[in-house]
């Protein structure tokens, strides 16, 4: 057996007679189950089962991970429902026989262990994982328009309450690995240094393998489940509607109808993932996941020595997001200093970072690790060591140029400097510092530790070689990044602001707030524009549109200009739109829409945001389509499953929009007036 070589994996026959199988995919930094990857998995086993070891520990050779699972872009390939059906099948024949192996088999996760690499798991007979918190467990192929089909609806159940194991692949939320062995998931979470003999033990001593807890039986039973699957898809359609999402629908199905007979169910899950895998919903979720590599491989595999990678931050403000970019940059193992002129903001900032990482460590010492590299610096020490300098101060021009000024002959010669200004165009900010060619935006997102995205804003100075090094820090601290060119707005703030302007005009008009937030979310937003808007503050989204209004000509709806005036800024002071108490909005109340009500109300939402992203896209505000629908989905959240502005114009028909637009312009005048973009949009 050892002496075969293969292409992704390493088999190791150890003294004790056991053999190890280490994945090690070639040419890729993580490992993914391909479909060559799982033929030569399917080679060794065939092998191992015809004179079998004494056991098999599956491990992984990568020093990042277990592993991510199957790899998406075979998905794309497929062209029809009987390709994805033998795919899908190929995949369950491998892992029945990995479940089928005449001795034991232990795998040993070291890392992160998502999808199909979960389902190998399953198949085997003890799971044993690193106690780290970079060791996150989950099952997220909903999230990609399908549910797992390698076994892993069928075999999770073996081990975990269904209801528990419903849960994670309903939601593809990942767990820790203290969670997965409290619900059975994993047989035990063990330190590094005694991972491999933990599992060589395993497979020598033969413990008893996991069983779900006994309540499983009875949330089995073949008349309790149309109870339960009932109370699934309510909690599911609050989030995910089954016209726009069919996959969690159909998982709860294939549990209700399917469960009992194994055999049975492993032939339904492959039919439902088939079926699933080519709706539009899949095709539009599977685009989404590959546009994040498509952000993330914008940076270069290995940044040169010279710069390497950022140790040292330090940053200038330490309000909403300076405070929140600090306790980012901390939690992704950065050395970060925060400086501001108010040590009262100072304080505010570190305990919000406690917060935060308290109730993700939990334990004390890990805490009190990740917080010993944020230190407040009030005088402004870290200015010197730092590698990136990022200013989060008021948005006021002349106040961060004298800032620049004032910091530049304190810096590190190579350190790049960064703004994270939401509307200031780089080229008016830039020539304050001697070498203007050093400053680049960098535009986070709020709030900062949920918002994936960065707007990577060059200016026409902009040195590229500061501008990779920002696309790297960002691929560095896990956020995505995106280009953009430095105009007003950039892009996600320049076209999300017309839609919630038409929010606002469209309630001056008569329609309610509700009607309206429905509206949106019956197209697919994950929050209607007025909920958006109470919840980002009335004061920051009036700040942001009146700079785009005299660039762009917008008009602003008085209500927002008087709501602010007041002091009714949104969810922070507890009323804005909506009436907010302890964080939850109000809902007024309201006759329900005609479809054909709530479809006039769509348009005027949604085709305003179009306009606005074929206006940047004919600009070149970002470097291609692509790029455009990754930033709408990962800056706002615009409808998944819709695959983003550009590609609903595809989908939609531009012709058609581009009729919808002109009866807009007939009804409501000038800003409904079609870019000229509309023209070349579908060449
Ligand atoms: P903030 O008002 O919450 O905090 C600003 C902080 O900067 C204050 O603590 C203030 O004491 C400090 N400061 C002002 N001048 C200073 C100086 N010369 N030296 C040191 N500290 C100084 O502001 P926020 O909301 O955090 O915004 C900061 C920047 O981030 C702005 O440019 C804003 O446009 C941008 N931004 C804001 C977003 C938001 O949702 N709030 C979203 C994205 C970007």
């Amino acid at each position: 057996m050892t002496d075969e070589i293969y292409k992704h994996w390493a088999v190791n026959e150890k003294d004790n007679g056991i053999v190890c199988l280490g994945i090690d995919v070639e040419n890729s930094s993580t490992n993914v189950l391909s479909a060559t990857v799982l033929a030569e998995f399917y080679q060794i086993l065939t092998k191992l089962a015809k004179n079998p070891p004494i056991g098999i520990a599956i491990t992984s050779n990568k020093n990042k991970g277990f592993i991510a699972g199957a790899d998406v872009k075979e998905f794309t390939k497929i062209s029809n429902q009987q390709e994805a059906l033998e795919l899908v099948q190929y995949g369950q024949t491998v892992f029945n026989l990995l479940d089928k192996m005449p001795c034991l088999t232990v795998a040993v996760i070291n890392g992160f262990c998502m999808g199909g690499g979960l389902e190998l798991a399953l198949a085997c007979d003890y799971r044993l994982a690193l106690e780290d918190p970079k060791t996150r467990l989950s099952l997220p192929e909903v999230r990609l328009g399908i549910h797992p089909g390698y076994g892993g609806t069928v075999r999770i159940l073996r081990y975990v309450n269904p209801l528990i194991a419903m849960d994670l692949m309903l939601t593809g939320r990942s767990i820790s690995t203290n969670y997965a062995k409290k619900i059975g998931l994993i047989d035990d979470a063990i330190p590094m240094r005694l991972l491999q003999s933990a599992a060589e033990k395993m497979l020598l001593k033969k413990p008893a393998k996991r069983k779900a807890p006994k309540i499983s039986k009875l949330l089995n039973n073949f008349l309790v489940r149309p109870i339960i699957a009932m109370q699934m898809r309510k909690q599911v359609s609050k989030k995910a509607k089954s016209e726009h999402y069919p996959a969690p629908y159909a998982l709860i199905e294939h549990w209700q109808k399917h469960y009992g007979n194994e055999t049975s169910m492993l032939n339904h899950e492959a039919q439902s993932v088939a079926s699933l895998s080519t709706s539009d919903a899949a095709k539009n979720l599977v685009r989404v996941f590959l546009l994040q590599d498509e952000l993330k491989a914008l940076a270069t595999p290995n940044p040169g020595n010279e710069h390497g990678n950022v140790k040292h931050v330090h940053i200038i403000g330490a309000g909403v997001m300076g405070g929140d970019i600090a306790t980012w940059c901390v939690s992704q193992g950065l050395q970060v200093t925060l400086q501001d002129l108010k040590a009262e903001s100072l304080a505010k900032a570190k305990q919000r970072a406690y917060s935060y990482f308290k109730k993700r460590l939990k334990k004390p010492l890990l805490i009190k690790g990740t917080m010993d590299r944020f230190a407040l610096d009030i005088n402004g020490y870290g200015l010197q060591k730092a590698d990136i300098v990022i200013e989060a101060i008021f948005e006021n021009k002349e106040v961060k140029r004298d800032l620049y000024t004032s910091i530049e002959p304190k810096l590190k010669k190579d350190a790049i400097i960064v703004t994270n200004t939401s509307s200031i165009e780089i080229e008016q900010l830039c020539d304050a510092i001697s070498d203007p060619t050093r400053l680049v935006g960098l535009h986070f997102f709020n709030p900062v530790t949920k918002m994936p995205l960065i707007e990577i804003v060059n200016g026409a100075q902009t040195d590229p070689d500061i501008s990779q090094r920002a696309i790297n820090f960002t691929k560095q601290i896990g956020k995505l990044p995106l280009p953009t060119k430095s105009s007003p707005g950039f892009l996600v703030n320049r076209i999300l602001t017309p839609y919630m302007i038409e929010a606002g005009l469209l309630h001056e008009t008569g329609s309610s707030i509700k009607d309206i937030d429905n509206a949106a979310k019956e197209f697919g937003m994950p929050m209607g524009p007025v909920e958006l808007a109470d919840t980002v503050g009335l004061d920051v989204g009036l700040h942001v549109a009146k700079l785009l209004s005299s660039e762009y000509g917008y008009s602003i709806p008085d209500s927002f200009e008087s709501m602010v005036e007041a002091g009714n800024l949104g969810k922070k002071t507890g009323k804005g739109f909506y009436t907010w108490k302890k964080g939850k909005k109000i809902m007024p109340k309201s006759k329900s829409l005609t479809e054909k009500e709530t479809k006039y109300i769509q348009n005027r939402l949604i085709l305003r945001l179009l306009n606005e992203a074929v206006a940047c896209y004919r600009e070149g505000v970002v470097a291609n389509k692509d790029h455009l629908d990754a930033g709408i989905i990962f800056g706002t959240g615009f409808a998944p499953f819709r695959g983003g502005p550009m590609n609903y114009i595809e989908t939609a028909g531009a012709d058609y929009l581009l009729n919808t637009l002109k009866s807009l312009h007939s009804q409501h005048g000038k800003r409904f007036d079609p870019d000229p973009g509309w023209q070349t949009i579908s060449e």
